[in-house]
């Protein structure tokens, strides 16, 4: 039961640690130290470190909050200021009139019509990836963070900008890897004050000169060749306010199209990373999904319409960002007073919802830790509260891009499993991190061996 309240309300605030006790918690895994406040104080907890934080881990407080969105519930947050140095007024990081403009403007070129022709693209860009795996030596590590960072940034440069990034691809992950850093770390604080010179701001300084050059470049090109290819590029170039009639400013297309490209290309690439790892660790699972995928494809990549085919493929994917959320937590501002589960939040409180501890929390997900991808299943999923799965966050601002993201990761492995098998190199260490993204901590260095040779 959640309400507004007014000013005099006497209601007690949330439980959590004391300052001291949360201090000495810096250093670890956040998403870990966050799941620990929940397991021991309950759905509505609060945390005092550098920021007083409260956290919501009940689906229908979750659900209050994300359907509202602006101007109840804001994105006027540290966490996001920190984006905006690299996204600027983007999707992402904008908010109330200028978002909800910007959102109508974009939302065609996600529909699910537009997004299923995007397989050939999707398909291609793997093929290229399989081809450079069939050549590799054998027991040579590769940096599987490297190779899914660069096919996701090629599929999302490709079918929303057009091919005009792809000579860029490697330098630009790079760069955009440079950006996805925990906000709350003093690294990230930092950058609110470009000039202090600390070596990540010196850093950052440079990889922004380089990253605006290439979106600018990309830009005017588009704009000087007189091409309509049918693509986000397009529509953001071609844009005119409705009632001033002005086209969009250059800066809002340079911040959109960095937007997409961080948004995504690094989440996908988070997800297909731990599904490979989940993969190579439980290989019950990975024969179910090898069997599933030869019975249906039978040895073809899969196209769009293939996927309502494959329902195990979606299950293993579902079930591995249940445990490895590549978007962990996701923040908002209060504007006002709320009560929830019988705790007062005071107005202007900086309100953290956390898909990993919801995708834990025992009410919805029976033993939480053990992987298993039939919890996904029809018979399974029926009944199951909506908002304890939480993966694209849900609501007016949920994940632009979740169809896309859905569809890319399905169709990457169903091409790539069947022909090579991806395991860990012993020994390396595999441990998450929370950043933007929870993605591997030092990476994931693999063999890749071939299950047949490239046909
Ligand atoms: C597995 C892949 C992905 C995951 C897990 C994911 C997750 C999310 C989440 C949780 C949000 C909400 C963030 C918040 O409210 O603070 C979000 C927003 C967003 N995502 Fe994704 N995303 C993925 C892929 C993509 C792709 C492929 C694109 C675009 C090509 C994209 C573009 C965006 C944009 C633009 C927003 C902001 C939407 C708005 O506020 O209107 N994402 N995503």
């Amino acid at each position: 039961m959640t309400m507004n309240i007014g000013s005099r309300a006497t209601l007690p605030r949330p439980p959590g640690p004391s300052f001291w006790q949360a201090l000495r918690a810096y250093g670890g895994d956040p998403a870990v130290t966050m799941h620990q406040l929940f397991l021991r104080y309950g759905e509505v907890s609060r945390w005092r470190g550098l920021f007083t934080i409260y956290l919501l881990n009940n689906p229908d407080h979750v659900r209050q909050i994300l359907s509202q969105a602006h101007p109840e519930f804001t994105k006027h947050l540290y966490d996001y200021r920190v984006l905006a140095q690299a996204m600027g007024k983007g999707l992402v990081t904008n908010d109330g009139d200028a978002w909800a403009r910007q959102r109508r403007l974009m939302q065609p070129m996600f529909h699910h019509k537009v997004v299923s022709t995007f397989d050939q693209a999707i398909n291609a860009y793997t093929r290229l990836l399989a081809t450079r795996w069939h050549a590799l030596k054998a027991h040579q590590p590769v940096a599987l963070e490297r190779e899914m960072g660069r096919v996701t940034f090629q599929i999302v440069a490709a079918t929303l900008f057009g091919s005009e990034i792809d000579e860029h691809a490697s330098e630009m992950v790079d760069i955009l890897d440079v950006l996805n850093i925990n906000t709350k770390t003093p690294a990230a604080f930092f950058t609110l004050y470009p000039w202090v010179p600390t070596a990540h701001n010196r850093h950052v300084k440079r990889v922004m000169g380089r990253l605006n050059y290439i979106v600018y470049k990309i830009i005017n090109g588009r704009r000087g060749s007189g091409t309509a290819t049918p693509d986000l590029m397009n529509r953001l170039l071609s844009a005119r306010d409705e009632t001033t009639g002005a086209g969009m400013e250059e800066a809002q297309i340079r911040d959109e199209v960095v937007t997409l490209l961080l948004a995504g290309h690094e989440t996908s690439a988070t997800a297909l990373q731990w599904i490979f790892y989940m993969l190579s660790q439980y290989p019950d699972v990975e024969a179910q999904l090898l069997h599933e995928l030869e019975q249906v494809l039978c040895g073809n990549p899969a196209c769009a319409g293939d996927l309502v085919r494959l329902p195990y493929l979606k299950q293993v994917v579902q079930e591995t960002m249940r445990l490895y959320p590549p978007i962990w937590g996701i923040a908002r501002r209060a504007t006002h007073a709320q009560v929830f589960g019988g705790f007062e939040i005071p107005a202007g409180a900086y309100i953290s919802i956390l898909p990993y501890c919801l995708h834990r929390h025992p009410d919805y997900w029976p033993e939480p830790a053990q992987f298993d991808p039939e919890r996904f299943s029809p018979q399974q999923s029926q009944g199951r509260h909506a908002y304890a799965y939480l993966p694209f966050a849900a609501g007016p601002r949920t994940c632009i891009g979740a169809g896309m993201a859905m569809m890319e990761i399905q169709l990457v492995l169903a091409q790539l499993l069947p022909q090579f098998r991806v395991r860990p190199v012993p020994g390396h260490p595999i441990e998450p991190l929370a950043t933007v993204t929870y993605r591997p901590r030092h990476g994931m260095q693999v063999f890749i061996e071939k299950r047949k040779e490239a046909h």
